[in-house]
């Protein structure tokens, strides 16, 4: 080989280690690069694998959540703008609702408060309010508008076992009466018939009217989603009540009109709420001091129409009942009815629904609505809330 050509040569070989040192240089770079994809990846992952925290902030799940120190009303969920993933995946309303916390079988004690009558002065029959703390359970006793509770009376039926718990609607909000969030509020009217000339004394209804200020009571539940309010604001709502049937409607009212709720939720009522009341006398109005308070102060929210049936006729001259008005009104409650923002609450004797039926039927053909369709369609959609017994 000539001296020039292992020149060429050597420079050649001396070139290698550059160009190993090369490419170890892009393959180095390459990697880091991969490395920073992939945990960048990896970061994203986790975020997505932690589980969502509570509205408290504390991501552990609510049931193992630790029990707070006094008792505190049924949060009020916060109206957020959900995402389309969200609105996908959003929850059935009033999931979060209790039901039956304390079951018949194993009941909360409650201490009377409060049991006064809830008639004036020429009344027919007995009706009580009546007032229980729920404080010092574990969990807590908690419940929301239009939901009802077990009452256990005490001592035992004629076969010598205890008593079988009776069904009695809420009256009070989440807050309760005196807006501490520890107290539950009923409204019971004492059952009494005459049975081969004597007079009969229904078990519960007794034990309950018949109860003072320190007395504990057995109380199972909360029960029952038929009966919730909307969580729309701009929601119109209408109450058919007769008696007792009230209790729900007198929890939803202090909800939408009372100063001190209003103060306490978030949710404000901005809808039409109209209350058909039935009851025999002026005197048994119920809580009727109350609503119409709130109409003077709400004029362009509540309506408050009374059928009171010893009192008032009726057009065909008989006793004047709640589906009397509904028929008298049939035109605007059906506008309302179009809307798919109302909802119906029906509560109260059972005997009523037939008639609230027949006068829907005769005030949906006078619109060219078939109120046999309409029923089950308003039904499907949550908007047709019925509770009688
Ligand atoms: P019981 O001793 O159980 O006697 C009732 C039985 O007496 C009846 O089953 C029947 O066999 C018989 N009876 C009744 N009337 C007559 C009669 N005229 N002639 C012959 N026999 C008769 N009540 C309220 O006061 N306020 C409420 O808010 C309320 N909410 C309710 C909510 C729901 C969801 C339900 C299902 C019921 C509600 N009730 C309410 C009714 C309540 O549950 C009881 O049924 C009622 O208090 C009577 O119970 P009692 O133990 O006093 O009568
Ligand atoms: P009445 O008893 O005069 O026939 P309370 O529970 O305080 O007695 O109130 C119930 C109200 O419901 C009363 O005015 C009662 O009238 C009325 N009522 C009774 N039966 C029916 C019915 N089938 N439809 C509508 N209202 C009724």
């Amino acid at each position: 080989m000539a001296y020039s050509e292992t020149k060429v040569v050597l420079g050649g070989l001396a070139h290698i280690p550059i160009i190993i040192g090369f490419f170890y240089l892009i393959k180095r770079q390459y990697s880091f690069g991969a490395l920073l994809r992939t945990s960048k990846n990896a970061l994203s992952d986790k975020v997505k694998a932690a589980p969502a925290k509570t509205s408290a902030g504390s991501a552990k799940p609510a049931a193992a959540s630790k029990k707070p120190e006094s008792i505190k009303p049924l949060a009020e969920s916060t109206p957020s703008a959900p995402s389309k993933a969200a609105a996908a995946k959003k929850p059935k309303p009033h999931a979060d609702v209790p039901v039956n916390t304390y079951k018949p079988k194993a009941p909360f004690t409650g201490t009377v408060t409060e049991n006064y009558s809830a008639l004036k002065e020429g009344a027919i029959g007995k009706v009580q309010h009546i007032t229980f703390d729920l404080s010092g359970g574990d969990p807590d006793f908690k419940y929301v508008e239009g939901q009802s509770c077990g009452i256990l009376a005490a001592g035992e039926d004629a076969k010598g076992k205890p008593h079988r718990p009776r069904l009695y609607s809420i009256a009070s909000t989440r807050y309760g009466d005196n807006f501490a969030g520890n107290t539950l509020s009923l409204c019971v009217r004492q059952l009494q018939y005459e049975k081969d000339g004597e007079t009969i004394n229904g078990v519960c209804s007794t034990y309950l009217c018949n109860l003072s200020p320190g007395d504990k009571v057995k109380i199972s539940g909360p029960v029952g989603k038929e009966m919730l309010l909307p969580e729309e604001e701009d929601s119109n709502i209408i109450m058919l009540a007769t008696g007792t049937g009230i209790a729900p409607m007198r929890a939803y009212l202090r909800r939408m009109f009372e100063p001190t709720e209003i103060e306490k939720h978030r949710w404000n009522f901005k809808g039409k709420a109209w209350l058909f009341m039935g009851a025999p006398k002026t005197a048994n109005l119920l809580y009727d001091a109350d609503f119409e308070h709130y109409k003077s102060k709400f004029p362009e929210n509540l309506r408050y129409t009374k059928a009171i049936s010893r009192e008032q006729k009726n057009t065909k001259g008989g006793r004047m009942y709640i589906q009397d008005r509904v028929l008298e009104y049939a035109e605007e409650i059906f506008d309302m009815i179009e809307n798919p923002k109302t909802h119906i609450y029906l509560c109260g004797l059972k005997g009523m629904e037939p008639g609230i039926d027949e006068a829907m039927s005769t005030a949906a053909s006078a619109k060219g609505l078939d109120w046999s369709e309409l029923r089950p369609k308003l039904r499907k959609a949550g908007r047709w809330h019925a509770e009688t017994y």
